[in-house]
């Protein structure tokens, strides 16, 4: 019995040090441990007199205890000093002011995709992509503009090779084609991104920003197109009247077809949207040719809809009074730092579009 006291003792002063975690870990297996010196006690009980047995027994268990207990505070005490050291380590001052750190700026035109895509996510549409380098067959061919129709010569094509069967996409209009080809009406879709033409002056690069629309379902008219983009228009400006006007024209892909102009003015050498005489083409549009719809194998007795396709860089440069085109694509750094925008304040409709 003293035996057990002794290592009671023993170990009971053991664990008044400054110990570790896997210091204290070893004492518990060498007391309680399948070889362990409390475990062999434990064994030992069956030998004792039966006088004796008892008293054994129960002392034992006392001792078992007492470590066991000191054992565990000793436990949770080192592991709450390790937690309080760590929360001391990492300590942040969530007062203190932030950090310059944002250098670069947002383009003017992706923060005008931005804008576009948050404006028509409001109203149904989705965002779909497509490669800028397209197939002859996207861009003219389903899009009802066969060999030899006189629109592909008005878009100075770049072709990629002699066969003329991949090229740099001339608008927006085949993403149309892929949607269609991959997915089941109704479609209601944006798809923003870069087209390309062979033309260059201070209203026209090579490279040149897009974005399409198309909306097919059953029974939308010109009306829908007409209510859609007066919408659109309205929320891009950030105005509450807008003048618009449909000029009757013409695209292989739309019949009827029309460009929209909006009305301006300028006063004191800053153009006002949505006022004034003077107008402005800023898309074209149309409703969806049942010949397209066909060749997409979308029924035009069952569905039809409209398109539009707007150019970016001129909304771009209306809205934030930018006058040359190409100063867009030129990577000037103080431009950029000029016109560009803060890449944390995401356009959104509920905060206002751009701040
Ligand atoms: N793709 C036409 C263009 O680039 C614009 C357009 C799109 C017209 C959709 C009608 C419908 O000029």
């Amino acid at each position: 019995m003293s035996d057990i006291k002794k290592i009671k003792e023993e170990f009971l002063n053991k664990l008044q040090g400054d110990l570790s975690l896997s210091e204290v870990n070893q004492f518990k297996s060498d007391l309680f441990g399948k070889n362990g010196i409390i475990s062999l006690e434990f064994k030992k009980i069956g030998q004792i007199q039966e006088s004796e047995r008892k008293k054994f027994a129960s002392d034992l268990n006392e001792i078992k205890n007492i470590l066991q207990n000191q054992i565990d505070f000793k436990i949770n005490k080192i592991e709450e000093l390790e937690i309080n050291e760590k929360l001391n380590r990492e300590k942040v001052d969530v007062t203190l002011p932030s950090r310059p750190y944002l250098k670069g700026k947002i383009h003017p035109v992706s923060q005008t995709i931005d804008e576009i895509s948050s404006i028509f996510s409001e109203i149904g549409f989705s965002v779909e992509e497509g490669p800028d380098v397209e197939n002859e067959y996207n861009n003219f061919t389903a899009l009802n503009t066969p060999d030899n129709h006189p629109a592909r010569d008005m878009h100075d094509t770049f072709y990629l090779d002699d066969n003329k069967q991949k090229l740099l996409r001339t608008h927006t209009s085949p993403v149309q084609i892929r949607t269609m080809l991959k997915d089941k009406p109704p479609f209601k879709i944006i798809a923003p991104g870069r087209t390309y033409r062979s033309d260059s002056d201070q209203t026209h690069a090579p490279m040149f920003h897009q974005v399409e629309g198309l909306h097919i379902d059953k029974n939308i008219n010109m009306g829908h197109l007409k209510g859609c983009l007066n919408y659109f228009i309205k929320e891009f400006f950030e105005v509450d009247k807008i003048k618009m006007r449909f000029r009757p024209s013409h695209f292989p892909f739309t019949e009827p077809s029309a460009e929209v102009d909006i009305g301006y003015e300028i006063k004191n050498g800053k153009i006002i949207i949505g006022e004034g005489d003077k107008w402005l083409e800023i898309l074209g549009c149309g409703m969806v040719h049942p010949n397209v719809l066909n060749n997409v194998n979308v029924d035009s007795k069952i569905y039809q809809g409209y398109a539009f396709g707007i150019g970016i860089d001129r909304l771009a440069m209306l809205k934030y009074g930018i006058n040359d085109l190409r100063a867009f694509f030129e990577c000037d750094y103080r431009w950029l730092n000029h016109f560009g925008f803060d890449p944390l304040d995401v356009p959104s409709n509920y905060r206002g579009l751009s701040r």
